[in-house]
């Protein structure tokens, strides 16, 4: 089995984050590498690209986003952690898959449609290949399962129909070039929303830093953060039907179930009946404990830019040699003679 996944770096990573790919990541690694599997984590830098982006903090949002991947349990001994871009291979199939892939194909995704809107003709090209590149990020490791969000289900469809077509182009059945890779998506990724406003999700942007819980707050504010998230009077239900209609009480039961590894009804179990005066303090807890840890190690690792530059080269330096014999037999496939 070989699991291989990426996420774009992003700055100012909160809770959203963590539970949304992060947390995910490191169960599968500790998972997969026991039984013998191998799991490759990366920072889609290049993908970064496809939008207006600010040179120098796409650099810093890469390694912070490695330091907040090793804080959070990702261990760069068990499991392949690198950045695109020192893995040539990444480009490189790209472009050889570029000859496979079908416009028809790309114009269907969704996420371009959502992304590019009405200005089509304004958006860049990477925009539009992006899932080429994607596509390319998988087949080079044959990787067997990718763990993604429901929203990238699309791209990795794309990927299969790549695979598939360039087997059978350019390949025969008992020797096929790429594996045709299985997604993995979370049954119910927990939807974290701001802690101001239920129905919006807890987001990076969002210019009330009390909305969100970040892997940087300490112990007293993750409490006063908890304290002052916006709720309504009434005392929690006993059963997870109650909470509709109430965003903000979800939420929070919704964070407290997710970080606890309980069932939203076996947390209502235990608080229903009860008001936010008694729940407010257990959640604040239970984040401070799940989470000062990580903070602790976040914030030293982001310090140490040698420790963080020599994880991304080693990462790289593993990377390209798993890399390596998928990208020859692609070129050979294809004709181009390379010595
Ligand atoms: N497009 C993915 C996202 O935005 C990130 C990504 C890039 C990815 N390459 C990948 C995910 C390969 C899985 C496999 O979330």
């Amino acid at each position: 089995m070989r699991i291989v996944s990426g996420i774009q770096p992003t700055g100012n990573l909160h809770l959203g984050n963590y539970l949304g790919a992060i947390r995910n990541w490191v169960r599968m690694q500790d998972e997969f590498s026991a039984q013998g599997g191998q799991c490759l984590y990366f920072l889609a830098d290049l993908h970064a690209i496809s939008m207006p982006h600010v040179p120098t903090e796409l650099g810093a949002n890469t390694r912070e986003m490695v330091a907040a991947l090793v804080a959070c349990g990702i261990d760069p001994e068990r499991s392949i952690l690198f950045n695109q871009t020192q893995v040539p291979a990444h480009a490189e199939l790209q472009w050889l898959l570029s000859g496979t892939a079908r416009m028809g194909w790309l114009n269907r995704m969704t996420q371009w449609k959502d992304k590019a809107g009405k200005n089509r003709e304004g958006a860049s090209v990477a925009l539009f290949t992006y899932p080429v590149l994607q596509a390319a990020d998988v087949l080079l490791y044959q990787a067997t399962h990718v763990p993604v969000g429901e929203d990238q289900k699309q791209h990795l469809e794309l990927a299969r129909d790549i695979a598939q077509k360039f087997n059978n182009d350019f390949a025969t059945e008992e020797a096929p070039v790429f594996t045709l890779p299985e997604p993995i998506i979370p049954p119910e990724a927990a939807r974290i929303m701001s802690l101001r406003d239920g129905s919006a999700k807890m987001s990076k942007s969002d210019p009330s830093d009390m909305s969100r819980i970040n892997l940087t707050d300490d112990a007293d504010t993750l409490m006063s953060k908890v304290k002052k998230a916006k709720t309504d009077p009434e005392p929690l239900p006993a059963e997870a039907a109650g909470l509709s209609g109430r965003p903000e009480a979800a939420n929070l039961v919704g964070i407290y179930a997710a970080m606890a590894g309980q069932s939203v009804a076996q947390v209502l179990a235990e608080f229903g009946g009860k008001g936010f005066g008694a729940f407010k303090p257990a959640l604040g807890e239970l984040l401070v404990e799940s989470l000062a840890p990580i903070n602790t190690r976040f914030l030293a690792l982001r310090e140490d830019r040698t420790a963080l530059d020599t994880i991304l080269r080693q990462g790289a330096e593993r990377a390209r040699a798993v890399a390596g014999p998928t990208l020859d037999r692609t070129y050979s496939a294809l004709g181009l003679i390379r010595s």
